[in-house]
């Protein structure tokens, strides 16, 4: 029986135990078992009265919600470093704290965005998709030719964390390493990363690859749509390990099957999940992933253990370890 007198936290998928420990420990927990999220009017229900929210990705934290979870609510903390999911607004009205999980997923994701990056390049897909289906009869010289790593010019769009472990690695393969962002990154920054700052548009029209590290907002969704992709080298691969909304789907399809790019790579996408008989799956140059890049088992137990200590700290009323600075008014 749930202690009554103990905070309520709901937790709305199941997560790393490490992290449902240390949840448990300060409270009792309402466990969302399902394999898919809750549906809204589940989530609505079950959120009435608690303490906590541990809500993920794919629960949309809004008006209506905190509305439905009532006064009571002292934090919401959810499971990935991005909260485009929740309206912070929303939350900063009622003085309620939004915690997430930086730092932890930053190697991840950048190893994701390079196999994207690699496999995209030298085309693994198709080739393997050519192994399975017994069409290998041959070693060809023309077979499966992709595009090098090695004096090609790489864009980062978006220069943080993650965008700068991208570059890292980047140097470890010879490229020329070039990054826009909001803010002009510090010295030590390039030199540790190799990255030399440009314009968007000059990025885009000089890189061979572009990998894309922005957050989603107002100014970032649709960033890469027709303009965007247009101005693109010929030739070019697109990678996208942020968020689905920031390209244009409909552009992007039309590029990859004129030839315009050589290739996308997605991690993300709009909507997730995205069906098998979507246009861009059926395109042998567009590569996609189901939003995979944090899924390795450290990085989940991290994550889960920075948002379960943001549970417990915004129980006991005092400053989140990782908070998520209110919207500037
Ligand atoms: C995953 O996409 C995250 O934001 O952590």
């Amino acid at each position: 029986m749930p202690d009554p007198s103990r905070p309520r936290v709901l937790v709305t998928r199941r997560i790393p135990e490490v992290g449902l420990a240390i949840v448990r420990a300060a409270a009792e927990v309402d466990l969302w078992e399902g394999e898919l999220p809750p549906p809204r009017d589940e989530l609505l229900r079950r959120v009435r009265g608690v303490d906590g929210l541990l809500s993920l990705l794919t629960d949309r934290v809004d008006d209506e919600l905190l509305d439905a979870a009532g006064p009571g609510l002292k934090v919401v903390a959810n499971l990935a470093v991005g909260v485009d999911n929740i309206d912070l607004a929303a939350c900063a009205r009622r003085g309620i704290p939004v915690g997430n999980t930086p730092g932890v997923l930053t190697e991840a994701t950048a190893d994701i965005a390079w196999a994207l990056l690699m496999s995209a390049a030298r085309r693994l897909p198709e080739a393997r998709d050519f192994v399975l289906q017994d069409r290998w009869k041959t070693w060809g010289p023309l077979d499966f030719l992709g595009k090098d790593l090695a004096g090609a010019t790489l864009g980062i769009v978006g220069f943080g964390r993650i965008g700068r472990e991208v570059a890292k690695r980047a140097r470890g393969f010879g490229m020329r390493i070039v990054y826009h962002s909001r803010t002009r990154a510090s010295a030590e920054v390039e030199a540790e990363t190799g990255a030399t700052p440009l314009g968007f548009h000059e990025l885009l029209a000089t890189s061979d690859f572009v990998s894309i590290h922005v957050d989603l907002n107002a100014t970032t969704r649709g960033l890469f749509g027709a303009e965007a992709i247009g101005r693109m080298k010929e030739g070019a691969i697109l990678v996208n390990t942020s968020r689905g909304p920031v390209v244009d789907q409909v552009a992007l399809h039309a590029a990859l099957s004129s030839g315009r790019l050589f290739a996308a790579a997605l991690d993300v996408t709009d909507p997730e999940p995205l069906r098998a008989d979507h246009p861009l799956l059926a395109l042998p140059n567009c590569l996609i992933l189901p939003h995979i890049a944090s899924a390795t088992v450290r990085t989940r137990d991290a994550m889960a253990t920075k948002a379960a200590r943001n549970i417990v700290a915004g129980l006991r009323g005092e400053p989140l370890p990782d908070p998520v600075a209110p919207p500037a008014r």
